[in-house]
């Protein structure tokens, strides 16, 4: 192994200084495992991805407000080793030379996020322009390197402002606020940005904000978590709802006012774990279904069909929020384009929860996880204790949403997973179990396409290690290692993998 790694980091070595007389002469060799850009249809995006508070840096500088993030970070103990994301990897001040690390792995896309208190610090009203000069010298410099942006209007940031005035996603004010946001931004950046995304996992905002409180704003029912305040039987439904409609309405102002003109499209990164029932028995099949539709059916139902899954119609009863004829009217086929990000699989199991117990969304679900059957774990732990590799999950996924959604057509959003942020340097940058992750979960990716998914583009998460909310620094996701001592970059094996898998055919 010692060896191996010595051996790699003098091709780094040996690669840097080639690479920097001729990029073109000389290209490493690894087994990309029959995989290549050319097995892909033509056209097929290939990017990376990563969001505004994880990488940007500058958190109370250039006229910034405050999210939602920026104070719950500053409590002792809420995240890893007290640490914060006011510097992270400064992408505020190294887009350039991100954005030339995506040109050499041979990217076509990057998805970032728009951080909408950097725009707006009082939510709504007055603009940042220095945040908006920002954005615009980073989506200037993607295109000029023939990187195209995909900007996500909105990773977990709410500003401060919001949370305070009227309690955020739980007030259907932030419908009208989220849509003016958003409509700022097409008309500003819409010249441009032709792939808007307007949430990412909408899931994750309202559970863990609201059902067990581990992420800001720290709302839940005292039996599901440490909170202060929240009810996990209602307030999580309130939040997704309010979710879907910001979504609709951002997406309705844009058909109506910018698509004809700037002729882009809107899409939602939704999450997606594959679940899978532990025995053939009715009740585990019923269990991985119920699991499915209280996942990604709370969302892409009414997003397809125009209401909730009967299944959680029928256990949430008056604690589901209904939507009006004319919200139905925007609600349905809201989305051009649906992203699915993926890291991992679960075994669920028929559990009912005794009726007396207390209420909430995660004890709604009526069902147990498992990871492992007959003592076979399901797949290697990543360092993130949730992330079990399983390849085959991303086939199930995909080919799920395709069966069961009306083939819509499909972004694979988010696909990775993390070492521990304390590797040594040289490991670190020998990361074949990230190369086998990429690998594996490429092949049933195409798997679900030759099956006939109808998926258009693939992100890698992420671009670089940042802050990965919770776990901090603790957690490397990324493709390029950073030292966070002096910021400096380096591609790990993973990047030189993209790079030659990715390479074009000369014309
Ligand atoms: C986090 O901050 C608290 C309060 O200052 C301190 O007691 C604790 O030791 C810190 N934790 C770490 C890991 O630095
Ligand atoms: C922020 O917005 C609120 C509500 O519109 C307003 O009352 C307040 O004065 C604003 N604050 C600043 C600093 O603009
Ligand atoms: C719950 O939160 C309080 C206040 O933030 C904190 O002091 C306490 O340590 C937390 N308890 C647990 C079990 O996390
Ligand atoms: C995939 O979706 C795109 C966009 O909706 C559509 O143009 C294309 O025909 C679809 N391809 C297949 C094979 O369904």
């Amino acid at each position: 192994m010692k060896s191996l790694v010595i051996l790699f980091l003098l091709f780094v070595a040996v690669f840097s200084i080639v690479s920097h007389v001729n990029a073109s002469a000389w290209q490493p060799r690894f087994d990309t495992g029959g995989l290549s850009r050319d097995i892909f249809p033509k056209g097929f995006v290939f990017g990376s991805a990563a969001s505004a508070y994880q990488v940007e840096g500058m958190a109370n500088k250039d006229g910034r407000g405050s999210s939602i993030w920026d104070v719950f970070v500053k409590v002792p103990g809420n995240i890893k080793n007290n640490a914060t994301g006011e510097v992270s990897i400064d992408q505020y001040n190294h887009y350039k030379e991100d954005v030339n690390l995506m040109q050499m792995m041979n990217f076509d896309a990057y998805r970032f996020s728009i951080s909408w208190p950097r725009i707006f610090p009082n939510g709504t009203g007055e603009v940042n322009w220095k945040g908006v000069a920002y954005y615009n010298r980073l989506i200037d410099y993607m295109l000029e390197k023939g990187i195209t942006p995909h900007a996500n209007l909105y990773h977990y940031d709410l500003p401060l402002a919001l949370q305070e005035r009227y309690g955020g996603f739980l007030s259907k004010q932030i419908v009208k606020d989220y849509a003016d946001y958003a409509e700022f931004c097409f008309k500003t950046f819409g010249d441009r940005i032709k792939n808007w995304w307007t949430f990412n996992e909408p899931k994750v905002i309202a559970s863990l904000g609201f059902d067990n409180g581990i992420n800001p704003p720290n709302r839940c029912s005292k039996e599901f978590g440490n909170c202060t305040e929240g009810n996990s039987a209602t307030e999580p439904y309130i939040a997704a709802h309010h979710l879907i409609l910001s979504h609709a309405e951002a997406s309705k102002r844009y058909r109506e006012k910018y698509k004809a003109e700037q002729k882009g499209r809107v899409g939602v990164f939704t999450d997606f774990v594959w679940y899978e029932p532990l025995t053939k028995s009715k009740a585990d099949n019923y269990a991985a279904q119920r699991a499915r539709d209280f996942h990604i059916g709370w969302f892409l139902h009414p997003f397809v069909y125009g209401e909730y899954p009967r299944t959680m119609q029928k256990i949430v009863g008056e604690r589901l929020p209904k939507f009006s004829k004319s919200e139905l009217e925007i609600v349905k086929n809201s989305f051009d384009v649906l992203g699915l990000n993926h890291y991992t699989s679960y075994y669920i199991y028929d559990a009912h929860q005794p009726k007396t117990n207390v209420i909430g969304y995660q004890h709604d679900w009526n069902v147990g996880y498992a990871y492992e059957r007959n003592g076979v774990p399901i797949g290697r732990q990543a360092h993130s204790p949730w992330i079990y590799e399983v390849p085959s999950g991303i086939y199930k996924v995909v080919t799920y949403v395709k069966e069961r959604y009306g083939n819509p057509e499909i972004i694979l959003s988010e696909n990775g997973m993390d070492d521990p942020g304390n590797v040594p340097f040289p490991e670190a940058l020998f990361d074949t179990n990230r190369v086998n992750y990429y690998t594996t979960y490429l092949k049933e990716l195409k798997r679900a396409m030759d099956d006939g998914a109808n998926v258009t583009g693939y992100f890698a998460w992420s671009m670089l290690d940042n802050f990965e909310w919770l776990l901090g620094y603790t957690s490397r996701f990324g493709l390029i290692y950073v030292d966070y001592n002096d910021l400096k970059r380096y591609p790990k094996m993973s990047a030189y993998w993209f790079r030659q898998m990715l390479q074009r055919k000369k014309a």
